[in-house]
């Protein structure tokens, strides 16, 4: 478990490794604070809002490493360097990878922005990595305001104890679902529900109906190249797994897709990807 973190992170940033690797991660504790991770959260927030890394002093492990759209990044050198007014923010808890995944919505028009970030923790409970999905203007089907109306509508509640979904199936829908493009029958694998909804970018599939599918347009052409460099978070109260990862069959994008199940079917999907600073074209 502990490994897969680092292994995964030697994939896409060779250079984060000694950072992850510097730290005791083999002798992490086997269950997480869940308040150790909320106040590196909210001190996540905070940093954001006023575009200041210097708020993260409290919560992050010496060596601490930040990447941003998939790539190695100076945080204050990145979109956590800029002062943003969220107006949405949504945070999951992976209490047995001690990680957390937050939605960010910024809707300001000289600013907007959608994030989704993962962050990943050390033994200690200290922040080891930040990982971030940071879209903007040019990224795919990118608006902030229309992202907020429809998240708004939806129901995230946490989902009642007993009637969760393990992280097994969790993690095995959000795989098949990123394995369409490259896979001819992974959608047969995904447990699809009724109703679902997909929201990509700021592009809805619902219609509020209880007919609402996922299914529509998903990808008849299964030879691309795969989504690779996944790294999860995965939370069952929520229903939810994260992804983010390699979306190479548009531009090399940094993609992030989160899944939430309910009752071991698909409810809703939300989707970011950033496409290096240039416009997203298939
Ligand atoms: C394709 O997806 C199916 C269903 O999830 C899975 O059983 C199979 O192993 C996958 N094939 C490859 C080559 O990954
Ligand atoms: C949902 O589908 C059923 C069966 O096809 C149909 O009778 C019903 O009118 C549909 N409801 C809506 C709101 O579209």
């Amino acid at each position: 478990m502990v490994y897969s973190v680092a292994l995964q992170f030697f994939v896409v940033v060779p250079g984060l490794l000694q950072a992850v690797l510097g730290h005791p991660l083999v002798s992490r504790a086997p269950e997480c604070d869940r308040s150790v991770l909320s106040e590196a959260a909210d001190a996540y927030i905070a940093a954001q809002t006023a575009g200041d890394v210097g708020l993260l002093e409290g919560v992050v492990a010496d060596g601490w490493g930040y990447v941003e759209n998939n790539k190695d990044t100076d945080a204050q050198d990145g979109v956590l360097g800029k002062a943003l007014t969220i107006d949405h923010r949504r945070t999951n808890f992976d209490l047995v990878e001690c990680a957390t995944y937050t939605e960010i919505i910024v809707t300001d028009p000289a600013n907007p922005y959608v994030i989704g970030t993962q962050i990943h923790h050390d033994a200690d409970g200290r922040v080891a990595l930040i990982d971030t999905v940071a879209s903007t203007t040019n990224s795919w089907l990118f608006d902030a305001k229309k992202t907020l109306e429809y998240v708004l509508k939806e129901d995230w509640d946490p989902i009642p104890e007993g009637e969760r979904d393990s992280r097994e199936l969790l993690k095995a829908t959000g795989d098949a679902y990123l394995d369409m493009w490259s896979n001819e029958t992974a959608a047969d694998a995904v447990p699809w529900g009724t109703p679902c909804v997909r929201l990509e970018g700021s592009a809805y599939t619902g219609t509020g109906s209880p007919n609402d599918s996922c299914k529509a347009g998903i990808p008849s052409n299964h030879n691309q190249a795969p989504n690779i460099n996944r790294r999860y978070v995965i939370d069952e109260s929520m229903g939810s797994v994260h992804i983010i990862c390699l979306w190479q069959h548009m531009m090399d994008a940094a993609d992030s897709h989160e899944f939430r199940l309910e009752g071991g079917k698909l409810r809703y999907v939300h989707t970011m990807t950033e496409c290096g600073g240039q416009r997203c074209t298939l």
